[in-house]
């Protein structure tokens, strides 16, 4: 964890911000696989981490933002626990690590709540996405459990959201740490981007190395040569000629600090025309949007540029037709870019999004569009100093998609029908980098990764 001062500061910011009431912030508790003792790898809750760093199940943190006072609850470890675990902390050790000197056992929270229910103060608690939280809260709150998403604290999750959008120098050397372990992900898939490969063979080895490297990888890979299915989590495919490999895949630090990095190699290391073409395009979309990141330019904007690129160039293709300007408005171009050009990025992969999306990346003057592929666009505001984000434009071959628009002849004064036959086989093409916004314009974080045809095709020789 980072030092104590850090986690000290964060909760006298969100002092600031939320003057009365009690913030109860419940930390993950291990989750069983198939019977109890065989868990899942423990992940932190997020927002947990972030006010009191500790990176252990079963812990509670109270601030009561009326009297200033914080506490962790928990329970120490007895003989029994240490015999199969090892000698553990104590819970006030663990406590004085984030700067916290007051501690009590999780029995004597339910006290705590109830307390503080029967003197009708306001307890702010975020939206629990785990069932184990729901069970808990709905427990010490005396309410259903399945409710508890809809009754957390607006103001709380606005608080949240308003400091942790903006990352802290530590966070964000972090953050570079994320995307150098990416880095050798992503070197080594594409040198194993051969015919006769298996794709899970790529896959146990990009993922060894996120766990070698760091706290392992930061959201389930998605590598396949069927990159048309956007989040394709099945590697049972060989690798055969003529087809592109989508791998997006990204690490933890072992402070759970993510990256999230696509790139797209062809199988043998060398593109052929057509490949190369729609490639070019993404490529395009990826390094201008890249180019035109700074504080002030909306991600909305920048999502439409990238749309418009992609258009204007499946047009010069002789793929779509038309006026640019309005085959995006009518939503043409989402045939082949269905989803956002990216997200924020910081402890979680798409950071907050467990706090609602719509409260990261909208407001009530930016609403979310409900015109298919501009609602999958997950942050639509002004970008600010100290954002993180991913920029991730695609071009797809969605066979289904294509062939239900066809067979509706929907938008057929945009699209060329009868031309996207000849590059169904390309599948899908992703290009993703993180770009931190600065104070005048953005840096993309971490070394670079190849990327042009000629970095992609010199790496894989
Ligand atoms: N890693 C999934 C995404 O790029 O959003
Ligand atoms: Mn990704
Ligand atoms: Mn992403």
């Amino acid at each position: 964890m980072f030092k104590s001062e850090v986690y000290t500061r964060r909760r006298e910011e969100l002092r600031k911000k939320i003057k009365s009431g009690i913030g109860l912030l419940i930390g993950n508790i291990e989750a069983p696989m198939n019977y109890p003792d065989n868990t899942y790898h423990f992940r932190q809750d997020s927002d947990f981490l972030y006010y009191f760093g500790l990176d252990l199940p079963g812990l509670t943190g109270l601030m009561d933002f009326d009297s200033g006072k914080d506490r962790i609850f928990g329970n120490d470890y007895d003989m029994d626990d240490i015999i199969w675990m090892g000698p553990q902390p104590t819970i006030k050790e663990l406590a004085m690590k984030c700067g916290i000197s007051d501690t009590a056992s999780i029995s004597k929270l339910e006290e705590r709540i109830k307390d503080a229910l029967s003197k009708k103060r306001k307890i702010h608690f975020l939206p629990p996405y785990r069932g184990e939280t729901k069970m808990t809260l709905g427990k010490l709150l005396k309410e259903n459990p399945c409710q508890m998403k809809t009754h957390a604290s607006v103001d709380l999750i606005k608080a949240v959201i308003s400091m942790r959008s903006i990352k802290e120098k530590v966070e964000i050397d972090e953050i570079e740490k994320a995307v150098e372990i990416a880095y050798e992900m992503h070197v080594t898939a594409m040198k194993m981007c051969k015919q006769g490969v298996r794709e899970q063979d790529i896959f146990g080895a990009i993922e060894g190395i996120a766990l070698a490297k760091g706290g392992g990888t930061s959201f389930p890979v998605i590598l396949s040569i069927n990159g048309q299915t956007l989040h394709n989590h099945s590697h049972g495919n060989i690798l055969s000629k003529g087809k592109m490999m989508v791998t997006d895949a990204g690490a933890e630090t072992n402070l759970h600090y993510a990256s999230d990095i696509t790139r797209t190699t062809p199988v043998g290391g060398k593109f052929n025309e057509k490949q190369k073409d729609i490639y070019e395009i993404v490529l395009k979309a990826n390094t201008e949007a890249i180019k035109a990141t700074k504080p002030g330019m909306s991600n909305r904007d920048l999502h439409f540029n990238a749309c418009k690129i992609i258009t204007s160039e499946m047009k010069n293709l002789g793929l779509m037709k038309g006026d640019v300007d309005e085959a995006v408005a009518a939503g043409a171009h989402a045939l082949f870019m269905p989803h956002g050009l990216g997200h924020m990025m910081g402890l979680d992969v798409h950071d907050m999004e467990a706090l609602g999306e719509n409260f990261i990346g909208y407001n009530d003057e930016v609403k979310r569009s409900d015109q298919f592929g501009t609602a999958f666009l997950r942050f639509a505001l002004p970008y600010k100093p100290g954002h993180v984000f991913t920029v991730e434009p695609g071009c797809y071959f969605i066979p289904e998609l294509i062939a239900k628009w066809k067979a509706e002849g929907k938008f057929k004064e945009y699209i060329n029908y009868s031309k996207i036959d000849g590059y169904m086989s390309i599948g899908g093409i992703r290009i993703e980098d993180n770009v931190l916004i600065t104070e005048k314009g953005h840096k993309v974080l971490g070394k670079p990764i190849p990327k042009t045809v000629k970095e992609v095709e010199s790496i894989c020789s």
